[in-house]
């Protein structure tokens, strides 16, 4: 008999803008085996919170390296990182600007005008 109950991923996201004091909001999304934290990141802002900040351009093709984020304190592309049932931390990236929530300015010094 197929297993009917219903997995979830608790996403444990870090939110704010410079001058904010930064706060973690829990998210609970709906697991599905082979989805990506971006998925969880995306269906959040589709289902729950459209107000969360993030970048991504591809989604899944690991081409335009926009969407890295630290997950579980490890520095990932959410649209390859496996998202796993439990509690799942994202947070900006550490040594990069933040603009706001998970989005931080990933452009190089040298290549802004
Ligand atoms: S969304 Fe393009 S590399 Fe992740």
């Amino acid at each position: 008999m197929a297993d009917l109950s219903i997995k979830t991923a608790i996403l444990r996201v870090r939110r704010g803008a410079p001058g904010e004091t930064a706060r973690h909001d829990d998210f609970e999304v709906p697991y599905e085996e082979g989805m990506s934290v971006l998925d969880a990141l995306r269906w959040i802002r589709t289902h729950l919170d459209s107000t969360l900040a993030i970048r991504y351009s591809c989604i899944n093709a690991n081409a335009c390296k926009t969407c890295m984020a630290l997950v579980n304190g490890e520095v990932e592309y959410t649209c390859i990182a496996k998202l796993t049932p439990g509690v799942v931390t994202v947070e900006p990236l550490p040594k990069r600007p933040l603009i706001r929530d998970l989005v931080t300015d990933i452009v190089p010094e040298d290549e802004k005008l």
